[in-house]
């Protein structure tokens, strides 16, 4: 039925947990009647105002945990809608337990993503913000920036072959480097070489690239062990959690050479980044913004209220998560 038409009154109401782009607000606010958790002076007391009438919570990705504690103040709660395909801020595996449906939004941005990989990785290979710095300094009137190293020769080890994975897999041959991965398991769809171990990868390569989801299963997998095997030349792009890589290891190895640089979208405790690790000047830092651009925010937003509406349609969830699959009846 097309809440749109409908008054106000009558809509579904939903839970915002938190932010959205405007493009997916609005939206929300035409097709429900939308309770902003995050604006409430009082997060418990809404919390009770609504909880027999919420049906749908829209979660605006990064910081506000979506658990068993909102679950259990949400007795009629069905649907939640995840901006981000990462969706660690939500307990899907709850949500599973109590025939709860969770949706993220996955393909529209697997290319943005990978793209910002690649710019990442050359940035921090030939140095391009401590280029860029040298030049707002004036320091080229004294003389040349110092070489730097190189992409060529390199070889790639990607950490988790998925969706932008792979793009970024597609990318790197592109650029003419080999390709291995490291996964939980072996993808039946690439002819690229598999280490079930990740340690014995980073001995292998000299460029780890980390697209892995966050989780307990994925903590602190790139730890000292891997970031020593790595070795000397070694490059660290890490797009995929911050939590994948044991921070402080990679602090510690950054500052006593034990690997070359690290160039990291993502960090442990976002959107605090350790102080030891700004002042690392050979490693380039940027403020998770792998997806961030108009175009594919505005497909992030979308999809979160395309599966929202499609589910209070009838229509069932368009990208559930695997803890929540659905079925056609
Ligand atoms: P995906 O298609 O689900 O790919 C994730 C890959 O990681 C899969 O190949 C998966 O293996 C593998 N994996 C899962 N658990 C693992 C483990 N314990 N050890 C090693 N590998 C493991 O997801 P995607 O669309 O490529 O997105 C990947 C991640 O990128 C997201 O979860 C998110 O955290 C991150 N991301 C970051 C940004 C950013 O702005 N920086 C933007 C978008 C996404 P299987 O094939 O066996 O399942
Ligand atoms: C978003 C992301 O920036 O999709 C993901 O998993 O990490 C990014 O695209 C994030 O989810 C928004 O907070």
């Amino acid at each position: 039925m097309d809440q749109t038409t409908m008054p106000a009154s009558d809509r579904t109401e939903i839970i915002q947990t938190g932010p959205l782009i405007a493009h997916a607000a609005d939206q929300l606010k035409q097709h429900f009647t939308v309770h902003e958790l995050w604006k409430a002076a009082d997060r418990a007391g809404l919390l009770r105002e609504v909880a027999d009438r919420v049906r749908g919570v829209a979660a605006g990705g990064g910081h506000n945990r979506v658990d068993g504690a909102l679950f259990d103040a949400l007795p009629k709660l069905e649907v939640i809608s995840s901006f981000g395909v990462g969706y660690d801020h939500v307990d899907a595996a709850e949500a599973g337990k109590r025939g709860l449906v969770v949706t993220n939004t996955p393909d529209v941005l697997t290319d943005e993503v990978a793209d910002l990989a690649i710019g990442l990785l050359i940035a921090t290979v030939r140095q391009l913000p401590q280029v860029d710095r040298y030049l707002r300094e004036g320091k080229w009137l004294k003389g040349n920036y110092p070489l730097t190293t190189s992409l060529r020769g390199r070889k790639v080890g990607i950490v988790g072959l998925g969706r932008i994975g792979k793009a970024v897999a597609q990318r790197v041959e592109a650029f003419g480097l080999p390709v291995v991965y490291h996964g939980r398991s072996r993808q039946p769809d690439v002819s690229y070489p598999y280490y079930p171990s990740l340690v014995d990868m980073a001995a292998d390569v000299d460029t780890l690239i980390s697209v892995a989801p966050g989780g307990a299963s994925t903590h602190h997998i790139i730890n000292a062990e891997v970031l020593k095997a790595l070795g000397p030349n070694g490059i660290l792009v890490n797009v995929g959690r911050g939590t994948v890589v044991d921070e402080q290891a990679l602090i510690k190895a950054l500052k006593d050479r034990t690997i070359l640089s690290a160039g990291l979208d993502v960090f442990e405790d976002e959107p605090r980044v350790p102080a030891e690790l700004i002042a690392i000047e050979h490693a380039v830092l940027l403020p998770h913004v792998g997806s961030a651009s108009v175009h594919t925010r505005e497909a992030m937003g979308q999809l979160l209220v395309d599966n929202m509406v499609s589910w209070f349609d009838g229509k069932g969830p368009l990208t559930p998560v695997p803890e929540t699959p659905w079925k056609k009846a």
